[in-house]
């Protein structure tokens, strides 16, 4: 469930007293926020508290996280010469709290429930980084795609570097997965992926050294097809698409995460309990299927709810 902290007063009670980027930065507040969700809901794994523009923070960009909004950086990254100022650096400098916060909560965590670290997919920060703030049709980062390519290529060199090295020293500290948010990736054509996106994002799974999980939203069939191509232990599905459907898509011998409505849960509750079982019973009992909604928690969410979703989900699975 990403995202959850959103909906939950112990987290908002926090953020009241401190930025995000300062949650993340101090080990202690870092890996308290991890721990909410999962001591409130009892949920199966723990979500590193960071966001998918940390890693670009350590490159020398300015980012703010604007409520309702989304990230928003400085200054555009639009031109040769603003990717050449993009310093690569070594996660021990740059992430040194966050991967302590690792170590905190890897120590308190039950063996039995695993840590997912995470880092978004090259494009999709690429495209906050072009756009300078969320967009809809991603213009500007396609435009710069198709007339600069030499520049998309070295923007994605760089992001990718960054995040392979991420990935690998928030594995190799504590994280037993890592999952890549290519939260945007359905704004693209699917030979556009294969040329401009999917070698970079192989890279960093690739890097991670344990199991992955490889997420988008708007996948088309063709579109998730590519993405499990490139890499992933599992592959992350929104609630497009039915659960039984992508897996014939993404093959028998992938695991698959997703993929309840999350506002579903805005709902009455029968209703909500209806398109999570319908959701179990079209991974009909594989042991790889991770329950989880097809996007992150809508902060509107009554986070009872989400508690009772959990106790439904583990009892199908003692009951299966
Ligand atoms: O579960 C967790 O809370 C773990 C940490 C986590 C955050 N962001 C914290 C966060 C994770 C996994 C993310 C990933 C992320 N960040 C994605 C991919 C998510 C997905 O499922 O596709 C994206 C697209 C972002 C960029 C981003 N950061 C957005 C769009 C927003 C929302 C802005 C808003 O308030 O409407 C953020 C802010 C953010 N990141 C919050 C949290 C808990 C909420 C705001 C805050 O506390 O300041």
């Amino acid at each position: 469930m990403r995202q959850a902290g959103r909906s939950l007063p112990e987290y908002r009670a926090l953020r009241e007293r401190h930025g995000f980027f300062e949650i993340a930065g101090t080990p202690e507040l870092c890996a308290e926020v991890t721990l909410q969700p999962v001591r409130r809901h009892g949920v199966d794994a723990a979500v590193l508290f960071a966001d998918i523009m940390s890693p670009v923070l350590g490159m020398g960009v300015e980012v703010e996280l604007v409520e309702g909004v989304g990230p928003v950086v400085g200054e555009r990254i639009d031109s040769a010469a603003a990717v050449e100022q993009l310093r690569v650096s070594e996660p021990e400098e740059w992430a040194a709290p966050i991967l302590e916060a690792v170590r905190l909560v890897r120590g308190e965590l039950e063996p039995d429930r695993a840590l997912v670290g995470f880092c978004g997919g090259p494009f999709t920060v690429a495209g906050y980084l072009v756009e300078g703030r969320p967009s809809r049709d991603f213009v500007r980062t396609k435009t710069l795609m198709y007339r600069e390519p030499e520049t998309w290529h070295a923007l994605m060199e760089r992001l990718t570097e960054q995040f392979a090295r991420y990935v690998a020293a928030t594995a190799a500290t504590g994280a037993d997965a890592i999952q890549l948010f290519d939260s945007w990736v359905g704004a693209l054509s699917v030979s556009d992926y294969r040329e401009f996106v999917a070698p970079y994002s192989a890279r960093v799974l690739g890097a991670a050294g344990v199991p992955t999980i490889h997420f988008g939203t708007g996948t088309t069939t063709q579109l998730l097809a590519e993405m499990a191509a490139a890499g992933g232990s599992a592959v992350g599905v929104d609630w497009r698409i039915s659960l039984d459907d992508a897996w014939t898509v993404v093959g028998e011998e992938r695991a698959i995460q997703g993929n309840l409505e999350p506002a579903v849960l805005l709902g009455p509750w029968e209703r909500a309990e209806w398109a999570a079982l319908d959701v179990l019973r079209r991974a009909a009992g594989r042991p790889g299927h991770v329950f989880n909604l097809g996007h992150g928690v809508l902060p509107q969410t009554d986070p009872d709810v989400l508690t009772r979703l959990a106790e439904l989900v583990r009892s199908y699975g003692h009951a299966a």
